[in-house]
């Protein structure tokens, strides 16, 4: 079943049923003020934190309430409905729906009763608050008189956890006045006599506004059960079935922004009004609303000015293949996915509630690799901060708060680090997972003088990025496990296989080697010949470790626990296939073409379904050991045999680096949300953003997927994507060519910018293979290669380039 459909021109997914099977959100805003909203104006707004800046209340598992609503009342006929088709919810037999979910906006527009609305919410470019611009008209023969409400359900305390949880508290502190064309909020007003800087236990007053620009204000409402009424709800709150909010004010308990207009409109006549939103003093609320006196312009510019913005950075990578589902993804909502999770992390969505307040080491490293082909200064910012949340002895820092200092850190071995993070120890792949990103990063610009910037460690010294990767290699030797593989730590990726202090994860193993094969090109770019040496003799011993020990007649195992069991072997009655060893032992370069071939199939006979492959099984559940997390979920869910999205990625990377096109892009469709459009009601998730995992074999609901948005997924399939089925493969001297895409393809085209120059690239593929290539025209002239140098590249004009693969 499909609720709605890409309309790729205007990059917007148009969702014309509103009873979608999942809240569907798009993120507004930016790290300064973040805002997510649904397809039925459901969500939440923070300042700089959803932890300590909330704005918006939402009450999570409560399915998608409140919001940021706007209800339509016809005084005449007394009839009235928001313009989100929630809370209001009449039947859709008579209101007409559609959501348009943009770039950093949302458009929901409404048709009932001759009365169309369309309700644009946005928070403009460089700008700490939001709007929610209302174009009402009359498409009627009569003329109508309406009185237009919103509402804003404000928290009590920009801590979430104290406006959820702590009520002998948070309902004492809050208070509403209404100044002008506004509600002004403010939390510990008692605390207005206090000096510039001067706190009580931290506290000091906080001012929110909301306010109405465009149209006088009829009546409002403080006070959230004033507005809503005791026995009534969002759907029919009794402000908006009186007509009339009263005027009613908060000393205590709930307060909210709600705030009435009535306006009289001829047949055919529109108005224009904003709400606007935001965590401000006055004076400077006073300033913002005034800048909106005539909405209608302001806020179709400032919309301009966000596609503007969101379009450039598309633009540098843009793709034409004969598949609409993958195009619509990489050229539009994945690239907006991975932006998204490079920017929140795993901080805010409909899922994870705002509480982690600060980057996971290894999320935040892998999920910079997402946007380098977009925006690589971006991706540059980040992972300099990320080099400098590096500890000195090479390890990473397990969590990284927002509020990081370089330099001055304490590290999981201090109990300080311990307490305040609640993570004991080192993992073992956290800082290993520099190494792709930061190859990915110096081979897309070309930018090696990088590796030669000194970079603070968290807790002390600096060094070179070179040096900051050397100690990365160092952090890996010094913890060794007794077979000579890394040792386990405190997990690997796998946040759920505890192999313990000493026990050794292949999935690091590999990881491990392939960042030894990285760090030598950097070395030999650098004519550091002695470290050249010492990488190659520790790159054999690991290799013959792993080719002795990891490799199980047709598969790589899981690893080793510290007891010396061995984990994911084929005789193992639960877990004996897993899905990470087989792929990374190909990414990595690590299996023979036999290994490989074999490892592969096996993953495709034994983990692979329609909607991608699980991450082991069978799952755990009478056979796990001790350090076997994943036993705690119930079957055929996240890591106990779940479909886990981020290792799709790697999966369809690796068939790609083998040249199986057919395959790579197999596992591409059946785990890509755009190609279940048209099967939402079992996918449940928003069909234009990947979830963390969809539900695998095991469980009675395969195929239905979780934890939208913010995911390793996003990075890590636009990697199997760009690199593995499109085959853009940058080194230090140039762009390699080398598509892997299904056989049936006539052959695709891309825009890309590169090192500051574009490429137009044509890939033709008449002879319908699924890798390979036979020449390639640069600019007119023929080569017998897939190799782009840097210096045959025009700076003014297009590169035209024709890859003939058959
Ligand atoms: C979650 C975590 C990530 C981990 C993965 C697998 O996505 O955020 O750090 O690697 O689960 O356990």
């Amino acid at each position: 079943m499909q609720f709605g459909y890409f309309d790729n021109e205007n990059r917007e997914y148009v969702i014309t049923n509103p009873k979608t099977p999942a809240p569907w959100a798009n993120y507004l805003g930016s790290p300064e003020y973040g805002a997510l909203i649904s397809n039925n104006a459901g969500g939440y707004s923070f300042a700089k934190s959803g932890a300590n800046g909330r704005i918006l209340r939402y009450v999570f598992n409560n399915f998608d309430q409140p919001g940021r609503y706007i209800y339509i009342r016809d005084n005449d006929s007394k009839d009235y409905w928001s313009a989100s088709w929630q809370p209001v919810g009449k039947s859709l037999d008579t209101y007409k729906s559609e959501c348009h979910h943009g770039i950093s906006y949302t458009k929901i527009m409404a048709d009932y009763s001759d009365i169309h609305t369309e309700a644009l919410y946005y928070v403009p470019l460089n700008k700490t608050y939001e709007v929610w611009n209302l174009k009402v008209t009359n498409n009627g023969s009569e003329k109508r008189n309406l009185t237009l409400t919103g509402y804003a359900e404000f928290t009590n305390n920009s801590n979430y956890e104290q406006d959820q949880v702590n009520l002998q508290y948070s309902l004492f502190i809050s208070r509403t006045s209404f100044v002008e064309n506004r509600i002004r909020q403010t939390v510990h007003g008692n605390l207005d006599v206090l000096g510039a800087g001067e706190t009580v236990d931290d506290k000091r007053p906080t001012d929110r506004i909301f306010g109405l620009a465009g149209a006088d204000v009829s009546s409002y409402c403080g006070d959230k059960e004033v507005f809503i009424g005791r026995c009534n709800g969002y759907g029919n709150p009794d402000g908006v079935v009186n007509g009339d909010l009263g005027n009613a004010l908060s000393y205590n308990e709930n307060s909210c922004g709600a705030l009435s207009t009535v306006v009289e409109l001829m047949p055919g006549e529109t108005k224009n009004i904003a709400f606007i939103l935001g965590l401000k003093e006055n004076d400077e609320a006073e300033a913002i609303m005034n800048s909106y006196t005539d909405p209608a312009d302001v806020c179709e510019k400032e919309l301009a000015e966000l596609k503007t913005y969101w379009g450039e950075k598309f633009s540098h990578f843009q793709v034409q293949t004969p598949s609409k589902e993958f195009d619509s993804m990489i050229n539009t909502w994945h690239a907006y996915n991975c932006f998204m999770t490079f920017i929140w992390s795993r901080a805010a969505s409909f899922i994870y509630c705002g509480l982690r307040n600060g980057y996971g080491y290894r999320d935040t490293v892998q999920d910079i690799q997402g946007i380098i082909h977009l925006a690589p200064e971006m991706a540059a910012d980040k992972i300099r901060f990320m080099l400098s949340a590096q500890v000195a002895n090479g390890g990473g820092l397990p969590l990284v708060k927002f509020t990081h200092n370089a330099g001055h850190e304490d590290t999981p071995d201090d109990a300080s680090y311990v307490k305040e993070t609640g993570h004991p120890a080192y993992r073992a792949d956290d800082a290993l997972w520099l190494f792709p990103t930061i190859y990915k990063y110096v081979t897309e610009t070309g930018n090696l003088a990088f590796m030669d910037e000194v970079i603070p460690y968290a807790n002390k010294d600096e060094g070179t990025v070179y040096d900051h990767l050397k100690r990365a290699i160092d952090f890996s030797m010094k913890h060794l496990g007794r077979h000579g593989m890394p040792a386990g730590l405190y997990a690997d990726w796998n946040d759920c296989l505890r192999l313990g202090k000493d026990g050794e994860s292949s999935f690091v193993a590999l990881q491990f080697y392939y960042a030894m094969t990285i760090l030598r090109k950097f070395a030999e770019y650098k004519n550091d010949s002695e470290y050249i040496s010492y990488l190659d003799k520790s790159q054999k011993d690991l290799w013959n470790v792993i080719q002795n020990l990891c490799w199980n007649e047709d598969r790589f195992i899981r690893g080793f626990t510290e007891k010396g069991e061995v984990i994911g072997k084929r005789t193992d009655p639960e877990a004996n296939m897993w899905l990470n060893p087989q792929s990374w032992a190909v990414i990595s370069g690590f299996a023979s073409k036999a290994q490989a071939e074999a490892a592969m199939e096996n993953v495709y006979t034994q983990l692979n379904t329609a909607f991608g492959a699980v991450l082991m099984d069978p799952p755990y559940h009478a056979h796990a050991f001790d350090g076997a997390l994943a036993v705690i979920y119930n079957q055929g869910v996240k890591e106990n045999a779940g479909i886990f999205s981020q290792s799709q990625g790697w999966l369809i990377l690796a068939e790609a680096l083998l040249g199986h096109g057919n395959r790579a892009f197999e596992y591409y469709m059946e785990n890509s949300p755009a190609a279940q459009n048209d099967k939402a009601e079992v996918r449940k998730l928003e069909p234009y953003c990947y979830g963390q995992f969809t539900e695998g074999k095991a469980s009675p609901h395969f195929g239905r997927s979780h934890v939208h948005w913010l995911t390793g997924t996003a990075s890590t399939v636009m990697v199997g994507s760009v690199e593995g089925i499109l085959g853009m493969r940058p080194d230090f001297y140039g762009l390699r060519i080398a598509p892997s895409i299904p056989a049936e393809w006539d052959g695709f085209t891309v825009e890309k910018d590169f090192r500051g120059k574009h490429l137009h690239i044509e890939v033709k593929n008449p002879g319908h293979a699924e890798s390979g290539f036979k020449c390639m025209e640069i600019n007119g002239q023929t080569i017998f290669n897939n190799y782009v140098k840097d210096e045959w590249l025009m700076s003014n004009g297009d590169n035209i380039i024709t890859l003939y693969m058959s």
